[in-house]
This record gives structure tokens, sequence and C-alpha cells, in this order.
């Protein structure tokens, strides 16, 4: 059935459902792929509370579940040490069982919190991830990262935890907030940058980003959600080609962590700029030509995403406290920082950058360049 991603990790295989109106079944599904005698704890973002009134809680009672449910805010600030000890516990006070469901609503910081305390209680309960943004649809409901961050940075904390079922309407996407849209955007691109041609051939092709909707999008989402499956079916743990996916994340997190006390920058974003800064990076080092920064700033601006670190942070991010921030990037080796950099539209290489003192210096130029855009 098109629509129908899957995820083939052998004992650990599952679906990304993705078709407008797919959460209407989701009862059906969950009764069907987890068994219908399972309870069902449903961690619900707060941000996606009408669309579980009115489409998830009634598909779900329809099918007879009679989900125990746990309200919490969205967004990165939920992904913290002391919201997944009350998660836990309160999954542990409702008497679930190993067997029974952890089924996370929302966006992509709800299910990063959820992932993680479904795959520590009881050493692993059953998971279901119903995305309720962009974002969280394209990329982090599918691969089994779960995370919190910690006071050394972004993702720190974390496990691989696959979920037994993934069904992404497109549907709810319809009241995202534009910021929202375009921080899915900026994951989309990266994907089809960094390993599908194709992909990015198609986006290229498909008029203006932030406008698309409905039907439009659903083909878009199962492209994206295909390549990040081939990625992830090859390399699960992040070992070798997995580490693609991190595409502007290494700047893009420095930018956002640097940026949280001065004001609310979306991940999505500050991947978005984070790419702009490494496609920069990577003509630099002469890993590609010219001819790619101007066409992933195009795409992005289409997705009304931000370009350029100025409009992201509205301050002067420095390059020495970027710098600092990338050190302690977990996807570091000895005393290099990883950086990966695009070799054409479509694929790029995994960089260690041993000498910091280089790093800092190309990272200088690249701030203060003047061919930046306006903020
Ligand atoms: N968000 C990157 C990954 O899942 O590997």
């Amino acid at each position: 059935m098109s629509g129908q991603v899957l995820v083939d990790l052998g004992e650990r295989s599952y679906r990304v459902e993705i078709a407008a109106g797919a959460l209407r079944s989701l009862g059906a599904r969950l009764a069907c792929v987890i068994g219908a005698d399972r309870r069902v704890f449903a961690v619900v973002d707060e941000g996606a509370e009408p669309h579980w009134k009115s489409v998830g809680m009634p598909a779900l009672k329809s099918a007879g579940f009679d989900p125990v449910i746990q309200r919490v805010s969205g967004g990165e600030t939920v992904k913290t040490w002391s919201s997944l000890s009350s998660l836990c516990e309160a999954i542990l006070a409702a008497g679930m069982q190993r067997r029974d469901v952890v089924l996370a609503f929302g966006g992509g910081a709800v299910g990063d919190l959820t992932g993680m305390a479904a795959s520590l209680v009881h050493r692993g309960m059953g998971f279901v991830q119903c995305p309720t943004t962009l974002l969280s649809m394209v990329d982090s409901s599918v691969g089994g990262k779960t995370a919190i961050n910690t006071a050394h940075g972004k993702n720190m904390l974390g496990t691989f935890y696959q979920p037994h079922l993934v069904i992404a309407d497109p549907d709810v996407l319809s009241s995202l907030p534009p910021r929202e849209r375009a921080c899915g955007w900026a994951e989309i691109i990266k994907i089809a940058a960094i390993s599908d041609a194709a992909l990015f051939g198609r986006l290229e092709e498909a008029g203006t980003l932030s406008q698309l909707s409905g039907g439009a999008l659903e083909p878009i989402i199962e492209g994206a959600v295909v390549a990040k499956a081939r990625i992830v079916t090859e390399d699960e743990h992040e070992n070798g080609r997995r580490a693609l996916l991190n595409f502007g994340h290494t700047f893009g997190h420095a930018l956002e962590t640097l940026a949280r006390d001065k004001g609310d920058v979306l991940h999505g974003e500050a991947v978005a700029v984070g790419m702009c800064i490494a496609v920069r990076y990577a003509q630099m080092t002469g890993t590609c030509d010219a001819t790619i920064e101007p066409r992933i700033t195009r795409l992005l601006k289409s997705a009304g995403a931000p370009v350029a670190p100025l409009s992201l942070t509205m301050f002067s991010p420095g390059a020495g406290a970027m710098l600092a921030h990338m050190q302690r990037d977990k996807k570091n080796a000895g005393n290099s920082v990883t950086l990966i950099l695009p070799r054409a539209i479509g694929t790029g290489d995994v960089h260690r950058e041993a000498q910091a003192d280089r790093l800092l210096s190309r990272l200088e130029t690249i701030l203060s360049s003047h061919h930046w855009p306006d903020p």
C-alpha cells in the first residue's frame, strides 16, 4: 500500500504509515499491530490537544482502548531529567506492564522524551509514535533516537529504541504555525541535500514550499521518510552513514545552545542556518563547488526558513563560543570535531577536523562574511 514505509530492522522492523486521515484508524492499527488486549499510556503534547480530542482519543476509544493520559508541554524545554523522571513514575504508577504501550502524540520533543521513557520503564515497553508536526513526521519519529538535554548540551542523554508503529497524518499540519512548518521543511531539505538528489530535484520543482499543503505534502513526507528509512536500515546505531543525517547539526546545535538564553530559536531553524554554514565550510575545504550553496539557500528561503546566522539569533554569534559548544558534540572522536559536509547534492561525507585553530579561523571568516542575506 502506498503511504506505508517499512523500516527494515529484522525483529525491530516497523511501518511508518503516512496518509491524510490516518489518525482516524489509530485504534484499529494499534489493535492490529500491537494487540487489542494491551493498555495504552498516552503522552499528549499540549500543542496537539485539539487533534488528540477530536481524532486521537475517539479513535482509540472506538477500538476499545481506554488510555491513561499524561499531558506535557511541547518544545525543547520538556526534555529534562525531571520530566523524564515524572513520566517514568507516572507510567509505573498507572500499573503499566512491559507489554503495554506508551504512545507519543505530539511534536519531536514529546516523541524524544516519551521514547526515552518507553525504552527505560521495565527495560523497554511497547512504543508508538503519532507525530503531529512536519519535523517529527519526517525526522524525529523515524529511526529510534530518543533523548533529553542536560547542562552539557542538547540530546546528551538518550537511547536507540525503535517504535513499533508510526502514524503520520498530514491532516493535522493544517494548524501548524508557519515557523514550525519551516522547521520541518529544513529537515526535509537536509535529508534530500545529503542523501537523495532525486528528492532534492522534486523539492526544487514543487513551487513555494511554505505554501504546499494537503495532498501536495503527502508524497514529499513519504519521500523524506523513505530516504531516512534507507539510511537507518543501513546503520541503525550511527556507526557510519547515519551520521550524514546530522548535516547542519554541529553548527546548528551550537547556535541553538548559544541563543537559548537570548531568544527563541527553534531546532529546525538552527539546522537551516547550520546547513548554510556547513556548505560554506565545505566550499572552503574544497569538498564541494559553489553551485550547491545557492540551491540549498533557495529551497530554505522557499520554505520560510532562516538562511543567515544573524537572522536566526539576532546577535552576532562568536566563532570561539560556537567552537566551544562544537567541541562537546557527541559525534566527536578524540580531539577532532565531526562535521558533515556535502560533496554534491544528494551526497556528502563525515569530515573529522582535528585542528581547532583551523576550524576557528574558517568559522570566523564564514561568520564575518558580507555575503549573508540580510536578516
Ligand atoms: N535526526 C537524525 C537521525 O535520526 O539520525
